[in-house]
């Protein structure tokens, strides 16, 4: 029985990465957005299932291996074991699973999947030549490709490299009958591709009609072999594309799939739309399944006005900036700077500008002298609020609005820029709250009624920052769980991860008597840059 609304699962997913080399920002990138996504879910109190993996299979893997004389599968598991299981880790991804196409229980389900369609008459034999692009694992339209160095050459818009010529007898599945209810799918729902511009590509490419697509390869063997014909192994695309099936558990935990599918969102690089929007909800109709809920594309990371890769990187890796930044800063830093859906570029100076002014001034000093200032004037112990006025009426209400606001952008849009820019507005609300309101100078007058007042700016400072620790924590949680520990919140609210995204716009939730310690500094000063660049 298909599972209701209620119980369902946010599943997250992102692509599954090429192992021909090891993750660069660019992969980081979407990897970090959907680990702040499943946290912001989880952080609402809902059941969340967050998906990464690699994909293995394919002449790109192939032709890497045979460079470095060894198998491919010896390949794939020395880098998912030395570069892309670590990096996920030093990053903080939460995810739930990591399926390698490689894997038993996704190569026999894939086999299964395709088998399926084949009884069904979705797929048959035919002939098919064109240029292919190896880094794209793809056939181009000519129309696509750039000129070349030579009269003859032509270069993939993506790679810039040369596109190759390649003709074989393969299996075709019948994507082009399926124009016209994929059609319908996106009119009937909006929401299925994001952000509009993609949204407008992928009709404008459909409407012209699709052609059938090759599913299988002959000319070498590395990939799961079609169940009714060993000659042939499954075209790399197709067989990557069901990983969001068989890591569902798709053909062999029937709970565990009624839970998981459809997915609720796939997040997918620009470059990989039309594989995820087109190719992918056609195999699902022919296969009779539902539809994922939402294929989200964010743009590129660009260096010199080039898709960043790993030969234009200009040597910067992810953990070369978590080394300068630290990993909470570098988890915030893309999300705050780039709009979701838009192309963006990194830099040195824009990263140090931000980590500067928003994380260390704006937010990190708050939490300092707001600590410092318990300390001094009441050792350490959080004082109650006596009567709050008009100007802690205000930092409350800033709070239900930046709750809200990031909650909608974040939760629901994947607005992660908006959604932080949200919350930092309510960081100077309570800035600009201590500045108006100088506890400093109330603290000079000894009587009952200042005493009065000092308490109630320090406690509406404090329920600010516990507040924020709690809307901060899916993006940067190492340093909400220092705050949460500086405000002495666990042991009169509990753990971080058992508050909920909803409650922390509760104003008054942490008691008078909690003790505030100063802890570390959550952002340190950098040091100097000169040697990065
Ligand atoms: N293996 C396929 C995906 C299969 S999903 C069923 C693949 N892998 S990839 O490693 O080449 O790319 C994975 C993702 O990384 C894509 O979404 C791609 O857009 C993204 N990025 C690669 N370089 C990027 C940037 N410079 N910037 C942002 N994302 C980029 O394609």
């Amino acid at each position: 029985m298909p599972a209701t609304e209620e119980q369902r699962t946010y599943y997250v997913t992102t692509p599954i990465y090429y192992v021909n080399d090891r993750p660069h920002l660019g992969h980081a990138y979407t990897t970090v957005a959907g680990d702040v996504l499943t946290r912001w879910h989880r952080q609402r109190g809902e059941k969340v299932h967050y998906l990464t993996g690699t994909d293995e299979h394919g002449q790109k893997i192939l032709r890497t291996a045979e460079a470095h004389g060894v198998t491919p599968q010896e390949w794939c598991d020395r880098l998912v074991a030395e570069a892309w299981r670590p990096l996920w880790e030093h990053l903080r991804i939460a995810n739930d699973d990591f399926i390698r196409t490689t894997e038993p229980r996704h190569t026999a389900r894939a086999a299964e999947f395709v088998q399926g369609l084949y009884d069904r008459g979705e797929i048959y034999r035919g002939a098919y030549e064109g240029p292919y692009c190896v880094g794209c694992e793809e056939y181009k339209l000519p129309a696509e490709l750039l000129p070349g160095a030579t009269e003859e050459e032509r270069l993939c818009p993506v790679h810039r490299r040369p596109v190759e010529w390649l003709a074989e007898e393969n299996y075709f599945f019948r994507l082009s009958a399926y124009a016209l209810r994929l059609l319908e799918h996106y009119a009937a729902h909006p929401e299925f591709i994001q952000p509009a511009s993609a949204r407008n590509e992928v009709l404008r490419f459909v409407e012209q009609g699709l052609q059938d697509l090759s599913i299988s390869r002959s000319t070498f063997d590395w990939g799961v072999p079609l169940p009714w014909d060993d000659k042939h192994v499954l075209y790399v695309w197709v067989d990557a594309l069901q990983n969001y099936l068989t890591a569902a558990g798709h053909g062999a935990d029937p709970e565990r799939f009624a839970e998981l599918w459809p997915a609720s969102v796939h997040l997918v690089g620009k470059d990989i739309l039309r594989f995820h929007a087109v190719i992918w909800p056609a195999m699902l109709l022919a296969a009779g399944l539902p539809l994922p809920k939402r294929v989200v594309a964010n743009g590129w990371l660009m260096v010199g006005g080039e898709k960043m890769s790993k030969s234009n990187l200009t040597g910067i890796s992810p953990t070369d900036l978590t080394a300068h930044f630290g990993v909470d800063a570098y988890r915030y830093y893309f999300l705050r700077a780039i709009p979701y859906g838009t192309d963006g570029s990194f830099s040195w100076e824009d990263f140090t500008a931000r980590y500067t002014s928003e994380l260390a001034n704006d937010f990190g000093n708050l939490a300092s002298r707001l600590a410092a200032m318990v300390g001094r004037y009441f050792d350490g112990s959080l004082p109650a609020a006596v009567e709050p006025g008009p100007a802690e009426a205000a930092v409350a209400a800033a709070l239900t609005g930046a709750v809200a606001e990031a909650d909608r952008r974040i939760g629901e849009e994947l607005d992660f820029a908006g959604g932080l820019g949200a919350v930092f507005d309510f960081v100077r609300v309570v800035n600009g709250y201590l500045s108006d309101q100088a506890p400093w100078q109330v603290a000079k007058d000894p009587s009952d009624a200042a005493r009065g007042r000092l308490a109630t700016i320090l406690y509406t400072a404090a329920e600010g920052l516990r507040a924020l620790a709690v809307l901060l924590n899916p993006v940067m949680p190492d340093t909400a769980a220092k705050l949460w520990e500086s405000l002495g919140a666990a042991p009169l609210l509990g753990p971080l991860a058992g508050q909920t995204i909803a409650t922390a716009a509760d104003w008054g939730r942490l008691p008078a008597g909690a003790t505030i310690t100063k802890g570390e500094i959550l952002f340190p000063r950098l040091e100097a840059l000169e040697e990065k660049h």
